[in-house]
């Protein structure tokens, strides 16, 4: 089999290295990097310290707004699966790289496999639903982590070509998790101690782009009564620079983007987290520990329901009040999430199907 696969922001790189490794076990794969994401510690680093093959190629893209953006990769995508036969391309997640990779493809009328299929947050102005629903509709291949992306699925009418595989995420939490997390060393280089500090991560344009909304998140975090952890996104950076938002508190601690085993640490360590991420939803779950996501809904509903999550708005008592009560629930970690191997049942029916 001859696969492209098509990545370019952080959480793409986190799903790609154990399914890239499965699939080269037998198959041929060119790995094309958009670009999307391209400071070392968005980038590079996670292809350093995950083992992932260096890119084939790198479209160099770069920031940019959505439409600039998007098309620029669809011109450098397609160009590239014209000059090579492929089987199928690989998308992952909902960003901008994602339904670049499926147009172009789909356009091509190559088969495109879609990994985290089927998530929905049912708000349309979220650039990643546009994102997931549109790759969604135009793939042949639609691997699902759970039973309710599929019936999502289902409900606009897509049965075709549907797997429930489970979550490549946990995948790679679990690769990372085998090699082993040194945790009493991130604790004293951050001064920190376990189970007495909150981990924070804010990236997602509702809330960045909000001046109140950013605002009432910096000045809930400053004023939780424990130490704050808090490894900045650039787009959060960028923000808080245009705003004028100062983020000066003596509680919070602001770190540069963490690599994927030290973030890991820094989750399972924590009291709880606060988050708008997708993936930190999940991995606070499957690591058993409370999360607060700032967000009108989530597409991890899963997480909610077994109450290892519970959504915020973003006002500073709520937010305050939220992360003060946070707590372990009942339910099993990970409750309602996909299992692992997804990434051995995705390249089983890739196999099966494409032979
Ligand atoms: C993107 C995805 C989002 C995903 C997130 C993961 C889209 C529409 N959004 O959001 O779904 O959750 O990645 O982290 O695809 N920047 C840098 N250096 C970088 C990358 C970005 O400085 O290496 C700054 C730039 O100012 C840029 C801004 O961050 O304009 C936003 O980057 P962009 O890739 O457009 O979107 P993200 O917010 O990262
Ligand atoms: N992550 C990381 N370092 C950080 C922040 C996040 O390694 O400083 C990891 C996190 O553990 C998860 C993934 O990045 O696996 C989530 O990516 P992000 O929050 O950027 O995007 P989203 O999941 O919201 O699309």
């Amino acid at each position: 089999m001859r696969i492209a696969s098509i990545v370019g922001a952080r959480p793409q790189f986190i799903k790609a290295a154990p399914l890239s490794r499965v699939l080269r076990q037998s198959h041929y794969e060119m790995l094309i990097h958009t670009g999307q994401h391209y400071d070392y510690k968005m980038s590079q680093s996670f292809f350093d310290e995950l083992e992932i093959p260096e890119p084939d190629i790198n479209l160099g893209v770069g920031s940019g707004a959505h439409g600039v953006q998007t098309a620029e990769m669809l011109r450098g995508i397609e160009e590239v699966l014209i000059a090579n036969p492929f089987d199928v391309v690989l998308v992952y997640g909902d960003t901008n790289s994602t339904l670049a990779g499926a147009l172009a493809a789909a356009k091509l009328h190559i088969p495109v496999a879609h990994v985290e299929a089927g998530l929905r947050s049912y708000n349309r102005r979220m650039p990643e639903e546009v994102n997931r629903v549109l790759a969604d509709h135009i793939s042949t291949f639609l691997f699902c982590p759970t039973d309710r992306a599929r019936a999502n699925l289902a409900s606009e009418g897509i049965v075709e070509g549907v797997h429930v595989v489970g979550d490549v995420m946990l995948d790679a939490l679990r690769e990372r998790m085998r090699i082993g997390l040194d945790a009493s060393s991130f604790l004293s280089c951050h001064g920190l101690q376990a189970g007495h500090y909150i981990l924070a991560t804010i990236h997602r344009a509702e809330n960045t782009d909000d001046p109140h909304r950013l605002a009432a998140i910096v000045r809930a975090l400053a004023a939780l009564p424990e130490p704050v952890l808090l490894p900045l996104h650039p787009r959060t950076r960028v923000k808080l620079a245009r705003l004028d938002i100062k983020l000066e508190s003596e509680n919070v601690c602001i770190v540069e983007p963490l690599g994927f085993s030290a973030m890991l640490t820094a989750e399972q360590q924590a009291r709880a987290i606060v988050t708008d991420s997708g993936g930190v939803q999940k991995e606070a779950s499957w690591l058993g520990v409370p999360c607060v996501t700032v967000r009108d809904e989530t597409e991890w509903v899963e997480t909610v329901e077994s109450g290892w999550n519970v959504l915020v708005e973003a006002d500073v008592e709520a937010l305050v009040r939220t992360v003060r009560a946070a707590n372990r629930p009942d339910a099993p970690r990970g409750s309602g999430l996909g299992p692992e191997e997804a990434s051995s049942r995705i390249r089983v029916v890739l196999e099966e199907s494409l032979k």
